[in-house]
Parts: structure tokens; C-alpha cells; sequence
């Protein structure tokens, strides 16, 4: 049989069929960070991560061109050999002092800094991940060698019965032990329960590591993510630098001589060329801004709270986020995919999840608004959720008595601006 044959069916009709066709949809020239032109549609983009608003924002626009003036478009190599620049080692010192870390290496991508774990599982070790875990952690633990439980999603007794399962003579825990979760998970929006992991790991002798993809710049009094949310420090943080720093990249940072061993030992770092000149000016110009603006997280913390008490107000479920990533349960594929071309016509566009990066029947259309938005184009995100969930029957036709509303994850202390 060819082994080609299985990409036959996937025609432009299969995809418009199977509404598989809202996927890769190309923007046009016209995108400023909330509203773009799609295929000549006009649409509030909600399905951005770039949370703080500054992919549009002249400052960092601006780095990012300097850079490419004065380094060029490409490094054309691996940091190991031809792609370091010294603005590389200046956002892994920024990106390090800002985690609270004593290093960090920056990579091409979020991805890619995830995959920087693999040569930490080795034989003998184990690792124990959140169910709900990005993908791209999933795919670290597939590259390495040590084996692997996943816990129920926050579901910490679940996770200390597999601990202690470890612990016991016997097992194939030859090694050492290593607990993955995100910080704010990517499609559910709740954040990880740290301080408990943590508790969890301390009695069992095991690590851990956060992925603050979706928590860096929006959580903690100075935006340092998950960790600081709770005043803790994970052993090892990751992140994507295509959201709060409105670049693309990604960062691992650590202890210095964890990092240092990665850095020599991770394929993912090695072989791969190093990230662009002007991907990384954006990042640190993103990171000066985060810093010193924390009325940026005020705002897409408050535009997240009024978007999920507006939304559950309509009668809309937003499940256990309490962050700007906001979940809107559509169950069943075929409405999900419906409702989200209804709300594309309405002017509105969300990210349709389903299976499989959800389970069957937990379909969400997930809504982000960026400190960017209006509260004009927050009520028009609305207005268009409420006809469009009322014609297609996702809430009732008239609003609820009464709902649960969100309270936000905001800093438990005041603000803090560091510079
Ligand atoms: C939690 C999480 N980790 C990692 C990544 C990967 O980041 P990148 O898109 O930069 O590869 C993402 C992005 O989708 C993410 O949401």
C-alpha cells in the first residue's frame, strides 16, 4: 500500500465538510491585535495569546526591526556554533532574573523548550504529568528514556498514590522523579495547584517543573508567572515567548548548572538554528515593557473577569478558569464547529478545541481578549456569544436568576513595577 494513501481523503471538501476548514485561515494585511480581516471579513480577533497587547506596540515593532537592521533576517546556525548573539545571553540574564532562576537558554520556540527536559529522563527515572498538560511536555517525556505516569488533572491524591506507588521496593524507579504540569492550563484556563505539588514533590523526593507558557506577564504582583502567583520557585520553569512577550521563542530557566547541562546535552537546543535576531529583540523590549507596566495585566485581568461573568451571565459555562483563557463549553463537535462559524459571521473570532485536544463532549470554543481590546469590542464579543448561543440553543432564551461569577487570579499583594 502506499504510504501516501492516508492523505487522499483530506480534499478541500472533506475539510469544508468536516468544518475542518475554519483551521489556517490566513490573515490579511490588516491585523493591528484585536481586529483583522479574514478573507475580506472584518473580526475581533479573541483567539490571540499575545495577553499584554504588544505585538502591535510601536516600541517592540520597533526593537525588532533595529535588530534586523544591524544582525540580518537569520543567524543561519546553532547557538553551539555561529547563532549566539550577546542578545541572546541578555534575555536568558533577563528572562533568568525574572523567573527567579539563576539561568535560563532561549529557544526558537516554546516547543522546543519544553523538549530541553528530554535529557533529564533518562533509565530508571520517572516522570508524573498533569493529564491536562501541553502537548509539547507530552512529547518530552515521548523522547526520553524514563517512564511515565500521568495524574487525573489536578487531582493531587491521584498523583500521591502514584508517588507512593514509586517509592515502593521494587518498582522501576531506579532514578529520580520528575512532576510536569503547566501553570495555567492551555485550554482550561484553571492554574495548576503549586503549593501542593510542591508539598507533594518535598515528600517524595521528586522535581518540578512548571510550563508558564500562558502564566508569564499575566499572574504574580510583578508577572512572573504561576511561581510567583504563589511566592514559590518550581525547580525548573518553561515558557512560550509568543504570548505576554509577543514574540516567538521560548525559554528554559533553572538552576545554572541544570542549565548549563542542557544546553550541552538537549538535540532540541543543539540541533536547531537559533532564534532570530528580531524574534529576540521583541522579547526583550516585551519583557522592559512587562515590567514596567503592570497596569497591561490590570487590564487583561479585568477585561477576563468581565468577559467570563458577561459570558456565564448569558448563561454560558466558562468551567474552572479563572484567568483570561477562557473556556466556552460547546459540547459536541459538530455544534462547536457551528457555533464558531455562526460567531465568524457575527464578527467574532474564537479557537474551536476538539477532539482530540479535548475529550469528546468537553468541545470548547476558547476566547482570549488581549489588554489590547476595547470595552466596545468586548460588548460586541458578547452581544455576538448571546445571539449566537441563543439560535443554536447553548443557553436558554432568556438569561438565568442567577450565575456564579469568576473571580479573577490577580495578585494576592499590590502590584509590583520592577525596572
Ligand atoms: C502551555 C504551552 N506550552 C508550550 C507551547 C508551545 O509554544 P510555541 O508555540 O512557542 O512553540 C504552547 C503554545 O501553544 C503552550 O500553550
Amino acid at each position: 500500500m502506499d504510504i501516501l494513501q492516508k492523505c487522499r481523503p483530506w480534499t478541500a471538501e472533506h475539510l469544508l465538510v468536516t468544518g475542518r476548514d475554519c483551521y489556517f485561515r490566513a490573515v490579511g494585511d490588516t491585523f493591528d491585535g484585536t481586529e483583522a480581516d479574514f478573507q475580506g471579513r472584518r473580526v475581533i480577533v479573541a483567539a490571540s495569546h499575545d495577553y499584554l497587547g504588544l505585538s502591535a506596540e510601536p516600541r517592540v515593532r520597533e526593537a525588532a526591526v533595529a535588530a534586523v537592521r544591524r544582525f540580518g533576517t537569520s543567524l543561519g546556525g546553532s547557538r553551539a556554533v555561529s547563532g549566539s548573539l550577546e542578545l541572546h545571553e541578555e534575555l536568558e540574564r533577563g528572562l533568568a532574573a525574572f523567573l527567579g532562576h539563576e539561568a535560563a537558554v532561549v529557544l526558537p520556540s516554546g516547543y522546543q523548550a519544553n523538549l530541553m527536559l528530554t535529557p533529564l529522563l533518562g533509565d530508571g527515572d520517572m516522570v508524573f504529568s498533569d493529564f491536562s498538560n501541553h502537548v509539547s511536555l507530552e512529547d518530552a517525556v515521548r523522547l526520553g528514556r524514563a517512564k511515565e505516569r500521568k495524574f487525573l488533572h489536578g487531582d493531587l491524591g491521584h498523583l500521591e498514590e502514584l508517588l507512593v506507588v514509586a517509592d515502593g521496593s521494587g518498582t522501576e524507579n531506579t532514578g529520580g522523579k520528575l512532576i510536569l504540569t503547566d501553570g495555567v492550563f492551555s485550554v482550561d484556563g484553571d492554574v495548576c495547584d503549586l503549593p501542593g505539588l510542591m508539598k507533594l514533590a518535598d515528600a517524595h523526593g521528586a522535581r518540578v517543573v512548571v510550563d508558564s507558557s500562558h502564566d508569564l506577564g499575566v499572574l504574580g504582583p510583578t508577572g512572573a508567572g504561576a511561581g510567583e502567583h504563589f511566592g514559590l520557585r518550581p525547580d525548573l520553569v518553561t515558557g512560550a515567548l509568543s504570548k505576554s512577550l509577543a514574540s516567538v521563542g521560548g525559554v528554559i530557566a533553572g538552576p545554572a548548572d541544570v542549565i548549563r547541562y542542557l544546553r550541552f546535552h538537549a538535540r532540541a537546543a543543539l540541533f536547531t538554528a537559533a532564534a532570530s535576531p528580531a524574534n529576540v529583540a521583541a522579547a526583550l523590549a516585551s519583557l522592559r515593557i512587562l515590567r514596567a507596566e503592570p497596569e497591561r495585566r490590570v487590564r487583561v485581568l479585568d477585561l477576563a473577569e468581565r468577559l467570563h461573568n458577561g459570558l456565564r451571565a448569558l448563561g454560558f459555562d466558562t468551567g474552572a478558569s479563572v484567568t483570561p483563557v477562557v473556556p466556552v463549553l460547546v459540547s459536541g463537535r459538530e455544534r462547536c464547529l457551528r457555533v464558531w462559524r455562526r460567531l465568524f459571521d457575527a464578527g467574532v473570532f474564537a479557537a474551536p478545541m476538539v477532539h482530540p485536544v479535548v475529550r469528546a463532549g468537553r468541545e470548547v470554543l476558547r476566547v482570549t481578549l488581549t489588554a489590547a481590546h476595547t470595552d466596545d469590542q468586548l460588548e460586541r464579543v458578547l452581544a455576538a456569544f448571546e445571539h449566537v448561543g441563543r439560535v443554536e440553543g447553548v443557553i436558554p432564551g432568556s438569561a438565568p436568576a442567577a450565575h456564579t461569577p469568576v473571580r479573577i487570579a490577580r495578585p494576592r499583594g499590590p502590584l509590583a513595577t520592577a525596572r
